[in-house]
């Protein structure tokens, strides 16, 4: 059995082939950030449109790697939400149209679902595992009882964990996405909390983190260093960049830290899991391992390429999702918002 998987839902064109027997196959992606670059964030008309221009031959690139065709695709994976509506159709109509004219399988795969379970494409996991997802989108924390079988525990009141590293890139002049600059000029700020940003740590399950955006501002604001009326950086000052830097890295850890902590008193599991795409950060992967490790659970975090969206985890949730039975017809709908 192959899965062919589609994911776009944000802005990335991705397409990959996962086999139930031989595994991940092929994992073809085309980025869109150099495009959004420029406008410091996604602009939803441009991604839709390159999702158009770039899906056919995504698609085909990832069949030729797998060494396959589409006559040997068993189902059709794709992602149908959370996500930018416009960029979620465009997968959506072209994965229908396949599935349609070549009468195989179409599968509807939740975002979210698909980070969860991408550390699995690599790795065998003991269930029940608590899974920390941060992206430019989410951060929430699950507990994971089985394929398909998981709770969520909590997400955040506000902004996402990668939000805030673009917010605050942002702020100090950085291109998007901000979460691997801010990374850069920590490492030479050598991870060390300089600026004391204020933590919110609540004794129940839960994240923020846009109060820590507004501790940055409020920071660079009082240093003279930002000029809220016209929203420019006010300063070329390189350590104060990697002190904001370093300090917001460090607070963000503290607080992933201590909400994995608590999860952990309340919930009997074998294992901790990192993914999206801020588990790229390697800083904050050696710190939930060392701690993970500390407290004699398993800890795994998927490869960086797998972290960030990517259409392999599609197709692994597909795969199992396949041998459940749960296909859907073609009346199947993108479903946009965040399921709470
Ligand atoms: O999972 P993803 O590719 O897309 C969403 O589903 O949102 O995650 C993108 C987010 C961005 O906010 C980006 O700044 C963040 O992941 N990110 C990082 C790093 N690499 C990407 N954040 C911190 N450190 C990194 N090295
Ligand atoms: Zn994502």
């Amino acid at each position: 059995m192959k899965i062919l998987g589609i994911e776009t839902s944000c802005d990335e064109t991705a397409a990959a082939v996962y086999d139930n027997e031989e595994g991940l196959q092929s994992n073809i992606l085309y980025s869109q950030i150099a495009a959004h670059e420029k406008f410091g964030g996604v602009v939803p008309e441009l991604a839709s449109r390159l999702h158009i221009a770039h899906i056919t031959s995504i698609v085909e690139q990832a069949l030729q790697a797998a060494q396959t065709s589409l006559a040997d695709i068993t189902a059709i994976a794709v992602t149908t939400g959370p996500g930018l509506p416009g960029s979620l159709l465009v997968g959506l109509c072209f994965a229908k149209g396949l599935a349609y004219t070549q009468s195989c399988h179409l599968i509807g795969i939740n975002h979210i679902e698909g980070h969860i379970f991408s550390t699995h494409i690599e790795h065998e996991i003991p269930f029940p595992y608590l899974c920390l997802v941060a992206s430019g989108g989410h951060t929430s924390l699950f507990l994971v009882h089985g394929y398909g079988a998981y709770q969520l525990l909590c997400e955040t009141s506000d902004d996402a964990a990668g939000e805030a590293f673009d917010k605050v890139a942002k702020l100090i002049g950085l291109t998007y996405p901000g979460g691997p600059r801010i990374e850069q000029l920590a490492q030479e700020g050598e991870f060390r909390d300089y600026r004391l940003y204020p933590r919110l740590k609540n004794k129940t399950l839960s994240f923020s983190f846009s109060g820590l955006k507004t501790a940055v501002l409020y920071d660079l604001i009082k240093t003279g260093a930002y000029d809220l009326s016209t929203k420019t950086i006010l300063t070329n000052d390189h350590q104060l960049r990697v002190e904001v830097a370093s300090s917001l890295l460090v607070a963000i850890g503290d607080i992933f830290l201590d909400r994995i902590t608590l999860a952990c008193t309340e919930h009997q599991v074998q294992a901790i899991t990192f993914v999206g795409g801020v588990a790229c950060n390697k800083y904050l992967r050696n710190l939930l391992s060392s701690f993970a490790v500390s407290q004699g659970y398993y800890f795994a975090t998927p490869s960086p390429s797998l972290c960030t969206d990517n259409a392999a985890m599609i197709a692994f949730v597909g795969n199992y999702k396949a041998k459940q039975g749960l296909f859907a017809d073609l009346s199947l709908d993108i479903c946009a918002q965040k399921s709470r």
